[in-house]
């Protein structure tokens, strides 16, 4: 699908789009250190203000004169060099930079890292500050393919750092495969959808639902179902971070609320119906990620069934259906919402996504060991109402929350030049 947010960067270096940005890119011991030098002219010619870093080992490939003369500012090496701008320079730098970029990014640096290891400069710089960090690792196929790469590449992940995935194709060391740098154009690209993604949701309303219902039986037993609402607080956090005014109804979870986010604790589907609905007229988008029960007892005891002999028969009645009710009264709101299905999930989703007039589905296999319920990863496929489908592979839930909202986005501009990305078949 093209990527509108991509599209409106496109001319990020004639229009100076990172005026005022301040970037400080870290250049470590590789042999790709020489593509460094393009990427910070790139970014500076986009009009960011670059302040390179480079590891003792990096000198060794390129020269500080080089990304002196290419930044227009002065480079940090030596943590212990006399300091001439600022007092403490690796607090300076951490504090000032709105990102860090680590091009390229050894395997080394990627293991101290994810060490919390702070024995130079710039391993210091990225442990102190606060500002989204991005690795670019690039290496022979050995090192980048090593458990203890990849493991260090997923705690980082984990963590909230963005790594830029190498390409694949003939490496320094004369062999063929993973670990190349991507082109500078590439990874300037990537810092530029960052920026872009930035505030892109700001202005918007969105409502959340997470976690699954619980219905009760008795004061101290209910149905409920497995879900730990780790999707939808991902997408409630990134959307918060995008700029967007976020709502989330959530039932019972574990989960500690993201910052900015209002929350609005619910139990039953029924509450999460009258949660719902109280704040729908006054919302742009819904993203209904909750996994609500179908059904619900037809009675609750008023005080705690006791065990007898013999069986125990529950009547269930069906609760209401949200999501479809949201469709029905739908006018200029974006509606997303989630298929988790153990079997047939093209089908059913597809079926969902009509019956309940959605503008996108998000649809996920929940047996699946390694994805879907209870796991931090999700491997779905998105299904659009003009027919398109996008197949995602796992990812980090965090991942995929960002893909959902760049699709939100992309809509939702769509929709204000007045055409319909998704128009109904
Ligand atoms: C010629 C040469 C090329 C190297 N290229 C790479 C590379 O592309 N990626 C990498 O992870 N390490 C590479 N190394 C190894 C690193 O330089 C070494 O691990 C060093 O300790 C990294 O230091 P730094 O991470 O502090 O910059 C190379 C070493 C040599 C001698």
């Amino acid at each position: 699908m093209a990527i509108a947010l991509t599209r409106q960067f496109s001319n990020a270096m004639e229009n100076q789009l990172l005026h005022g940005k301040k970037i400080v890119v870290g250049v470590t011991g590789g042999i790709a250190a020489y593509k460094a030098v393009e990427v910070v002219s790139r970014l500076r010619k986009a009009g960011a203000e670059i302040h390179v870093m480079m590891t003792r080992e990096a000198t060794e490939f390129v020269t500080e004169l080089t990304f002196r003369e290419i930044s227009g500012q002065s480079v940090s090496c030596d943590m212990w060099a006399k300091v001439q701008q600022y007092n403490v320079e690796h607090i300076a730098l951490a504090n000032l930079a709105d990102l860090m970029l680590i091009v390229p990014a050894t395997a080394n640096v990627l293991a101290k890292t994810a060490a919390g290891i702070a024995d130079d400069l710039l391993t210091t710089t990225i442990l102190a500050t606060q500002a989204p960090v991005f690795f670019a690792p690039a290496m022979n196929t050995g090192m980048y393919n090593n458990p203890a790469t990849q493991h260090n590449i997923a705690i980082l992940m984990e963590r909230g750092a963005h790594i830029i995935e190498p390409d694949t194709g003939h490496l320094a060391c004369g062999t063929e495969g993973k670990g190349r740098l991507p082109e500078p154009a590439t990874i300037v690209q990537e810092v530029f959808d960052y920026f872009c993604k930035e505030k892109s949701l700001q202005g918007r309303r969105i409502l959340v639902t997470a976690g699954g219902t619980e219905e009760a039986l008795d004061p101290v037993r209910f149905l409920g179902n497995r879900s730990t609402g780790r999707m939808g607080y991902a997408i409630a956090e990134e959307a918060s971070k995008r700029g967007a005014e976020v709502i989330l109804v959530t039932g019972p979870t574990n989960l500690s609320v993201p910052a900015g986010v209002r929350v609005v604790k619910v139990r039953s589907a029924i509450e999460m119906e009258q949660a719902v609905l109280r704040e729908y007229d006054k919302t742009d988008v819904v993203i209904k990620s909750a996994a609500v029960a179908d059904y619900r007892p037809k009675e609750t005891a008023a005080q705690k069934i006791k065990k007898s002999e013999g069986e125990l028969t529950i009547t269930l009645v069906r609760n209401p259906d949200i999501l479809y009710e949201l469709g029905q009264r739908k006018k200029h709101q974006v509606l997303v919402g989630f298929a988790a299905e153990t079997n047939d999930l093209a089908t059913y989703a597809k079926r969902k996504l009509a019956k309940k007039n959605l503008d996108f589905i998000v649809a996920n296999d929940v047996s699946a060991s390694d994805a879907g319920f209870g796991t931090d990863n999700n491997r779905v496929q998105i299904f659009y109402r003009d027919g398109r489908e996008e197949s995602q592979p796992l990812m980090s839930k965090a991942k995929l929350a960002g893909i959902i909202l760049d699709r939100i986005y992309e809509h939702l501009n769509e929709m204000s030049q007045g055409i319909e990305l998704f128009p109904k078949r």
